[in-house]
């Protein structure tokens, strides 16, 4: 063991969080959401290094801005390519800064990546999204859930699009934790659909149901969530051509929104791209939630941060 290392809670994945572990989160967004001044000073002299491998606005600037707001600091440093400077591998890299940061945020391709980074940092690592989950969205998403509709135990999400993403699967595990119905209504064919292991581990603990559906009109019926996202994640760009032949029939439209609840709520995690997956009147109609969803990252991350430093 590095002689640095020590037991520490990460958040790898949205299996990390049990359902109070959640709840705890969200309270303690909605308390810094609405007296931030109170925690102006709770992360005083500590600092997070975030590392991208991929690109990124909302993940790159909430975190950013959490740390600056709660009086800490965060370091940005590219991993673009997978590596460090001068083909450093990310067990050394990560080891070494271990002993600067408080707190390591990532955003990499591979799980397997973030994982392995978890494995060797001796402070709390936090997944910024890999192809398989982006459980700091889900948060944010949880969040500004329980803000519009004043509950989440039994609403019902329809998640619209590629089953097969890291949002896909993170709506799934978080939002059936906290008691959320979950239909994913996505094209047939395993490439699109949930990962089945993590549909089997999320139904083991879920208190909400989780379906699979293939037909858009009766996916989204009775639903109080819509969420949808882009049809091309990061890593699936080579199939471009086929996934915008398969996907138009779950766009989500006025036409679709129609088929829920009159009070259903859009939700998109963005980046949109308006006219594929989602037009552009239901991304500015009043029951869009996008914006609010966007800015909810920032408070939510700042609860996260403090969570993890905190256990
Ligand atoms: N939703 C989200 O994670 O946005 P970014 O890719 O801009 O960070």
């Amino acid at each position: 063991m590095d002689e640095g290392r020590r037991m520490v809670r990460h958040l790898l994945s949205d299996f990390d969080l049990n359902r109070e572990e959640i709840l705890e989160i969200l309270d303690l967004a909605e308390e810094m959401k609405g007296d931030p001044g109170r925690y102006g000073d709770a992360l005083r002299g500590k600092t997070l290094v975030m590392l991208f491998e991929l690109p990124s606005l909302r993940t790159r600037v909430s975190f950013e801005a959490a740390m600056t707001q709660m009086g800490g600091h965060a370091i940005f440093y590219s991993i673009a390519g997978g590596s460090f400077t001068r083909g450093e591998t990310l067990r050394d890299g990560v080891r070494v800064l271990s002993r600067y940061a408080d707190c390591i945020m990532a955003r990499v391709l591979r799980q397997e990546d973030i994982e392995r980074i978890g494995e060797v940092a001796s402070v709390p690592v936090i997944n910024g999204m890999t192809m398989k989950y982006h459980p700091c969205q889900n948060i944010a998403d949880l969040l500004t859930i329980r803000e519009k509709k004043g509950t989440l135990k039994g609403l019902k999400i329809a998640y619209v699009g590629d089953g097969g993403c890291n949002t896909a699967h993170s709506t799934i595990i978080g939002c059936s934790n906290v008691g959320m119905d979950v239909t994913v209504v996505c094209p047939e064919g395993a490439r699109y659909s949930p990962d089945p292991e993590i549909l089997r581990r999320a139904r083991e603990r879920a208190s909400g149901r989780i379906e699979v559906c293939h037909d858009p009109l009766e996916g989204v019926e009775g639903a109080d969530v819509i969420y949808t996202d882009t049809w091309i994640s990061a890593g699936m760009e080579e199939e471009k051509e086929e996934r915008m032949r398969v996907f138009p029939p779950f766009q989500v439209n006025s036409e679709l929104v129609g088929r829920a609840k009159e009070d259903c709520i859009v939700m998109h995690c963005l980046p949109a791209h308006r006219g594929y997956e989602i037009t552009d009147e239901v991304m500015d109609a009043p029951y869009s939630a996008v914006l609010d969803q966007a800015g909810n990252r920032m408070h939510t991350e700042k609860a996260i941060i403090y969570w993890l430093l905190r256990q």
